[in-house]
């Protein structure tokens, strides 16, 4: 069976990793865990962009030859992973001699096949970027994103003929409208091809810290060539030994990426696998942008967010609650301490983790702590299943933040049924009714238990341990006092 193929850009290892590439990556692992959790096989591959003028000057400026910078870096992002519970399979480094190797038989094969040919350069290019622009794009003679001076250079350089591709790329967004995601996005890639495509520079001679073409060294690989072709030599694609088990994973299924970076994924990407005849990926995903209390993030303004910090204070679990509760997935979305604060408080505290706590101390009180058996028929269970098809909806439409809105709606739902249904009352007056109501939410929590999972593992597994699921037979909770999910803070 096909594997379900998710992955995350590789991120540059000029800086260390921030809530910005923690986002995506997080998103990668819900879905990956949501996946997982339907029984389907997964395959989440992310990993680190290294080659390039942008890190060679960063090394250079801490007096460090790029690859050992680079080794530095990476050991940041795999720590932040693993604090963070992502559960990859692959973690891909465009340094790794297998890739560097399928780079340069790759674009070998596409000289040969007509679809790279040498030429001369001569445009507008932001060095920061690495990425020639048009003139109509330029701000005051300044980059658009970078906002720094664009040189005007010229340079023999191989061309990929990108223009081949512009019909079939229409073509394949009209047929396939899940490819450009979320649809709002798909019309500014749509018009950008229609306008016309220009063979892009896929060679640098004036950069030496890069993948060198094989029959021509003076030249190095353009490093958006280089790093999007992680994406099929992660999973196997060898040039030189073909293997069906590659197969076993390509075409991607979701290519999750950020906005700015929709181009390179929507556009380039799509015609270079048509010009290797490989099948395309399903989905590209380009969720919008973080800022931190209405501005930029960046290294110069000193407020770039660590999720390591929110960790500390919080968890790893109450980080990846925030993030996907508090933007709708796809939209830009702003972060402050005061707005993670809030939900710790209302949605963790006061919501999930004072609901479990009240059902928990009610079984224990009143049903000596044994697991109430459950009713044949029950309302409450009835209704749960009804909104687990809903919620499945939106896990596959990557609707995380919809997901997430109806679970704590069903949270806060059953907090007001224990408010209504008043069973300390019940106790006195119906107990056969009581251990009713129990069950009902004990199933409730548990149910919930397995909706949060994707984004709240621990959490998840938490609950389902005092929720006596699983393997275990036994019904009994520890008789230990139970420590709250989300101890309270002041
Ligand atoms: O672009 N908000 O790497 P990169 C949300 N190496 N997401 C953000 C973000 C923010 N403020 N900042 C970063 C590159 N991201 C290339 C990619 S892929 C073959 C090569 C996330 O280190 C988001 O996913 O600049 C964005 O696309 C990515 O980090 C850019 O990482
Ligand atoms: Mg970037």
């Amino acid at each position: 069976m096909k594997k379900y193929y998710i992955t995350t850009p590789l991120y540059y290892v000029n800086y260390m990793p921030h809530l910005g590439h923690a986002y995506t990556t997080v998103a990668a692992d819900v879905l990956a865990r949501y996946m997982k959790s339907k029984k389907k096989e997964v395959f989440f591959q992310t990993g680190t962009d290294e080659h390039g003028i942008n890190i060679e000057r960063t090394a250079q400026a801490y007096n460090k030859d790029p690859k050992q910078w680079a080794d530095e870096i990476v050991i940041h992002f795999k720590d932040m992973w693993k604090t963070l519970h992502i559960e990859y399979d692959y973690f891909i480094r465009t340094t790794d001699k297998e890739h560097e190797k399928q780079v340069q038989l790759i674009f070998e094969k596409l000289i040969d096949n007509g679809n790279i040919y040498k030429g001369n350069y001569e445009g507008l290019y932001c060095s920061s970027c690495e990425n020639f622009y048009e003139e109509g794009e330029i701000i005051e003679g300044m980059c658009p994103i970078h906002k720094k001076p664009i040189e005007r250079i010229s340079e023999e350089t191989y061309f990929f003929k990108l223009s081949k591709y512009q019909d079939k790329l229409l073509r394949y967004y009209k047929q396939n409208p899940q490819f450009l995601s979320p649809s709002y996005r798909a019309l500014e890639i749509i018009r950008f091809v229609e306008n016309g495509l220009k063979d892009i520079s896929v060679s640098r001679t004036r950069v030496k810290w890069g993948i060198p073409v094989l029959r021509d060294p003076s030249h190095t690989i353009y490093v958006w060539f280089d790093a999007l072709l992680n994406y099929i030599t992660g999973p196997g694609y060898r040039i030189d030994k073909p293997d069906d088990s590659f197969y076993n994973i390509w075409p991607c299924d979701v290519h999750f990426i950020g906005k700015e970076i929709f181009r390179f994924h929507a556009v380039i990407w799509p015609a270079m696998l048509m010009a290797l005849d490989l099948p395309l990926p399903k989905k590209i995903y380009a969720h919008g942008w973080w800022t931190v209390e209405g501005e930029k993030m960046s290294k110069s303004r000193g407020n770039v967010i660590n999720p390591i910090d929110i960790v500390r204070e919080y968890s790893s679990d109450v980080f990846r609650y925030f993030i996907f509760r508090e933007v709708p997935f796809g939209q830009d979305g702003d972060f402050s301490y005061q707005a993670l604060k809030n939900r710790y408080n209302s949605d963790l505290c006061n919501g999930l983790g004072n609901l479990f706590s009240r059902v928990l101390s009610m079984v224990k009180k009143y049903c000596q702590n044994i697991m109430p058996e459950s009713p044949n028929n029950s309302r409450l269970i009835e209704y749960f299943l009804a909104v687990e098809k809903e919620i499945d909806k939106d896990m596959e439409d990557l609707n995380f933040s919809l997901a997430l809105d109806k679970i704590w709606k069903k949270i806060s739902y059953m907090n007001k049924l224990i408010d209504e249904q008043k069973p300390w009352e019940l106790a006195k007056t119906d107990p056969e009714k009581l251990k009713v109501f129990l069950s009902d939410m004990i199933w409730g929590l548990r149910m919930i238990a397995k909706w949060i999972y994707p984004f709240m593992p621990e959490t998840s597994v938490k609950m389902s341990m005092y929720l006596a699921i699983g393997e275990t037979k036994d019904k009994i909770i520890g008789d230990e006092k139970i420590s709250p999910l989300f101890p309270r803070k002041n």
